[in-house]
Order: structure tokens, then sequence, then C-alpha cells
């Protein structure tokens, strides 16, 4: 599963940093949903989080969608981390008083939970203050102890925030590898280009928003990604991407990194014929309508499944309009694959450009899982969900020969 954290903000001078908390956690793959006291709103700007953080700011038990957020969100974390913790968040934790959502999130969940001190030297040393971190602390809540430094107003001493990478690596170890740690993802994303002349192709209406979505959920679980795409989406750091163009380059592509990967998921849009000669000019209307010959593109997941080696789990797409079912579990057998996942693209919300998928992944095995209408990110975990209960327990073995199967 993706590894989702809740970064609870107070209102301290050091909000600041909890920024920098954010953005490094982002970049190890961390879901981060950011809550903000109202406090914390004094010192930084909710907009900043929410353009950093995997998903908007929250403040308030009331008025969102959600219900009943002060249960939600400590329900679904696998970690709390309270960065800066102010002598009053920390009080009024200690003394179990659920008092607005961040408390309430702490008190409603079974994650663990960080805290991390920041505030004045006379209030870090008051009794109080001490006595209520010992309380946590024997309930199991860690705290990462402030340095001593510049204070907000020019003093100096102890009770400064620890610094932001002490925070965040305190976070990831307690959160342990993701379950794609160690594993080589390849995916593929978009549809291909093939050339008619130097200006024009021949394409398809692929966005590669769920190939792209798919490379950023195996990065989330630590896997070390490979994403061959067509398009120039923004990808995050961390993911490796090879670009191409037609399904020839995208075969080059595929094949080298397959040789090496425990999963490949061919979720692109690969153009079916192209012309046979690409011309090398422009045509001009003046030559009058040109007669496009047309000749079939190499079937790169057919390929992938004929060389695959033993171990590597392989995903194919199946875009279908009819028969849905029937014809994905027909490519299933006949590119040689581990599963398929089908959409019915006619359906509304579902595939092309939608940030909305709605599938059915189909396994060798006869398995069926069916995902209904969610996000494409959603649509990814549960592919990776699937495919994580089909690798063997150890990476495959690079040394190993390609089996020809
Ligand atoms: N695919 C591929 N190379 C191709 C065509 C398709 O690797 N030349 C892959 C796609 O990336 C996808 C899967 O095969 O994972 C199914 O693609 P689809 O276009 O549905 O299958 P086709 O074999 O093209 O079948 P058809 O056009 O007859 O529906």
């Amino acid at each position: 599963m993706e590894r989702k954290v809740v970064l609870g903000v107070t209102g301290g001078i050091a909000a600041y940093k909890a920024v920098e908390i954010c953005r490094r956690l982002v970049d190890a793959g961390v879901h981060v949903v950011p809550v903000l006291t109202e406090d914390a709103t004094r010192f930084v700007g909710e907009v900043t989080f929410s353009a950093l953080a995997s998903e908007p700011v929250q403040r308030s038990l009331w008025g969102g969608d959600d219900p009943i957020p002060h249960t939600r969100l400590g329900q679904g974390a696998d970690l709390v981390v309270v960065a800066p913790a102010t002598a009053r968040f920390i009080g009024t934790y200690a003394a179990g008083i659920s008092d607005g959502l961040l408390t309430a999130t702490v008190l409603a969940t079974r994650a663990p939970v960080v805290v991390c001190p920041a505030m004045h030297t006379e209030m870090w040393e008051h009794p109080a203050v001490q006595e209520n971190l010992a309380t946590l602390r024997r309930r199991g809540v860690r705290v990462v102890e402030p340095a001593a430094g510049r204070l907000a107003g020019g003093d100096v001493g102890a009770g400064r925030l620890a610094e932001p990478a002490e925070i965040v690596a305190t976070v990831l170890r307690l959160l342990g590898p993701g379950d794609l740690a160690g594993r080589r993802v390849v995916v593929s994303a978009g549809g291909t280009r093939e050339p008619i002349d130097p200006v024009r192709v021949i394409t398809n209406r692929s966005s590669g928003k769920q190939g792209h979505a798919l490379a950023e959920a195996a990065a989330a679980r630590q896997a070390e990604v490979v994403l061959v795409t067509t398009t120039d989406r923004p990808v995050p750091p961390g993911i490796r991407v090879v670009r191409v163009d037609t399904a020839a380059e995208m075969e080059t592509a595929m094949t080298a990194e397959a040789a090496r990967a425990d999963v490949v998921v061919m979720a692109a849009a690969v153009a079916d014929f192209r012309p046979k000669a690409a011309a090398r000019s422009k045509l001009a209307k003046a030559d009058g309508v040109p007669e496009i010959v047309l000749e079939p593109t190499p079937d790169i997941l057919s390929g992938l499944g004929r060389t695959r080696r033993p171990g590597q789990v392989l995903v194919g797409f199946a875009a279908e309009t009819d028969e849905v079912l029937d014809r994905a579990a027909a490519k299933l057998a006949r590119k040689g694959v581990d599963l398929m996942v089908a959409n019915d693209v006619s359906a509304a919300g579902v595939g092309f450009d939608h940030d909305t998928n709605a599938v059915t992944i189909l396994g060798a095995d006869g398995s069926r899982l069916e995902v209904p209408l969610t996000s494409k990110a959603a649509v990814a975990d549960a592919v990776f969900d699937t495919v994580i209960a089909r690798l063997p327990p150890h990476p495959v073995d690079d040394d190993k020969p390609r089996s020809n199967s």
C-alpha cells in the first residue's frame, strides 16, 4: 500500500520548517495529508502546503465534504507527525482533549505518532510541559527532541525545532520500507506517434494519465521505476523517464528495460498500424491526396510475454468498447500476461483523458477484481495490490537466464 502520513502543523514560528518536512516526505514517495491548526495559519500559508502536499490542507472538523474527518484522517494514516508541536498541543494531547481536527486525529489513530516540540526555553523546561511529554512517551508517542539554537525574538536556548532532515528520517524509519522496495518496475504510458511526414503523425487519444499514475504509485511504494512515455507530463523526482515517440522506439526501450524488471506494465496505447514509409518532406496539397500504405507495428506486449524472466509479473491494458471482458480475457491468453486490466472506454468517466477510470483486473489464474469508477491513482494502487500478491518473495535475480516460455 501507499504510505500515508498526516502532517500536523501547530502555531509556532517554526511552522515554516514544516513546509520543508512536507516537501521531503513527498519526495520520498509518501502521501502527505497536511492538517493545520487555526494558529498555524497565522505563521504559514495554507496555500503553500496545499501546493506541496499530496492533498489540500485540512483545518476544521466542520465545513468539508467529509462528515467524520476527525476519525477518518487518523484511521487512514500509517503515521501522524506533528511539527512543530506547541506546548498547548502537547498539553491538550496528553490530557486526551479533542479540541480540533488535529487533536481529534491523534486521539483517533492507532498509527505511530511523532511529536516534534518547538517553543521558548522557559516553556520547554517548564515541569508541566516535561510531564506532559513524559505522559505521551509512556503511551508510545515518539518525541523528536528540540535542539538548542536561535529562537523567536533573538533568544538563544533549548526549544528550537529539530532539523527537518532529522524529523523526516525518524518518520521514514518508523514507516518502514514500501511494499515494492527493492523491486524494479517498468511502465509504458501515452499513445505512440507514427510519422506520415515530418509534420504529421498517426496517433490516438491516450493522455498517458493512467500510465503516469501507475509509475507514481510504484514509486510511492518505493520501487525503482522506469517510465517509458510519449507524453511530456511532469514526473516526480526519483522516476527515471525514457521519452519515446513511435511503437518501434517504445519496443526498443521496453525490451531493454524489461530485461532487468520485476514488474512490467504496458499501459501505453500503441498504434497498431504505421505508414510503411514516412515521406521525407512535408506532403503538400498540390501533390494531391496522398495514399498512405500502412503496415502493422510490432506487438510489444506479446514480445515481452515471450521473453520475460522467471518470476516477472507482466501486466497489459485492454481498452475496449464492446464485449469488454471477453475480449480482454482473450488478449490476456494471446499475449501471455499475468494480468489484463480491462476498461470499457465507452462508459462515462472512463479511459482517455479523464482523471477517473473504472476497470476489471483479470488474472491468468482466473481471478477477477472489479474496481468501480475512481481516480486513476486509486486504479494504479489496485493494480499494484494485485501485482504484489503475484510477486515471488525475493526480487528477480539479475544473473538468471531469461526463459523463452
Ligand atoms: N500492445 C502492444 N503493442 C501493440 C499493441 C498493443 O504492446 N502493437 C499492448 C498495449 O499496450 C496493451 C495491450 O497490448 O497493454 C492491449 O492493447 P490493445 O490495443 O487493446 O490490443 P491489440 O493487440 O491492439 O488488439 P485489438 O487492436 O485487436 O483490440
